[in-house]
């Protein structure tokens, strides 16, 4: 069976399933709308909070923060747990340690500013999740390939890999420009993997979800 078609009174309805926002996160939701930011959507996000707490994972890697909705979302999922997110956008790695902090998460969430993968490169710290939120901005699969294996490497069995935009609003499956070249790239890389075992989930524009074996 095909994965059902999405109509707007089934959105309609799914959102009223969602749980309500904090004025954390609708603050961040309404101004992410209002500025186009590109961020999850709730769905999504508890989504991540619910396998980052079925996981057990306390320590978690975030590659793009953007204002650091979803990091919130993965932080509370950790439940006492701790947040290394990268971005490399000034402004909003301001703007992501300020939400951090009104969340009360101040001291929890660590938000590098500097290109994920250098930063990767030279990380010792181990994790338990990982959610990649930048496929979209790799110059190339090799690069792609890359900061996979960084992350992969710093992920013990029984860890977390995860990424946004799996779909690429259906572009991966007959990928014609760089970006859809790097998701379908991840895609195959991560669904072929001997120590992944590996799922895509229709949510929003796809979420990939594997485990570490
Ligand atoms: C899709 S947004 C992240 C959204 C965020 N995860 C959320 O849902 O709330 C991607 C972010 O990654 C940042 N970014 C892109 N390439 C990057 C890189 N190579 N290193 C660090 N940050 C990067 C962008 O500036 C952008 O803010």
């Amino acid at each position: 069976m095909r994965t059902v078609e999405v109509t707007d009174s089934l959105q309609d309805y799914l959102d009223g399933l969602v749980p309500k926002r904090d004025g954390v996160l609708a603050r961040m939701e309404e101004e992410a709308h209002r500025e186009g930011i590109p961020i999850v959507d709730p769905h999504e996000g508890q989504l991540l909070y619910v396998l980052v707490k079925i996981a057990g994972a306390k320590r978690i890697l975030e590659l793009g923060t953007a204002t650091g909705y979803s990091g919130i979302w993965l932080l509370r999922g950790t439940e006492g747990g701790t947040l290394t997110t990268y971005e490399m956008d000034a402004e909003r790695a301001r703007r992501a340690r300020a939400s951090f902090a009104e969340a009360g998460f101040g001291q929890r969430a660590l938000v590098l500013e500097e290109n994920a993968r250098d930063g990767l490169e030279k990380l010792e710290a181990r994790f338990d999740a990982c959610f990649i939120d930048l496929l979209n901005s790799f110059r190339s699969e090799e690069i792609t390939r890359r900061v996979t294996e960084l992350c992969l490497e710093r992920l013990d069995p029984g860890g977390l890999l995860m990424a946004d935009n799996a779909l690429r609003q259906g572009e991966v499956v007959a990928p014609n420009n760089q970006q859809a070249k790097n998701v379908a790239f991840y895609n195959d890389f991560v669904s072929k993997h001997p120590r992944l075992e590996s799922v895509v989930i229709p949510i929003r524009d796809g979420l990939s979800v594997a485990r570490v074996k």
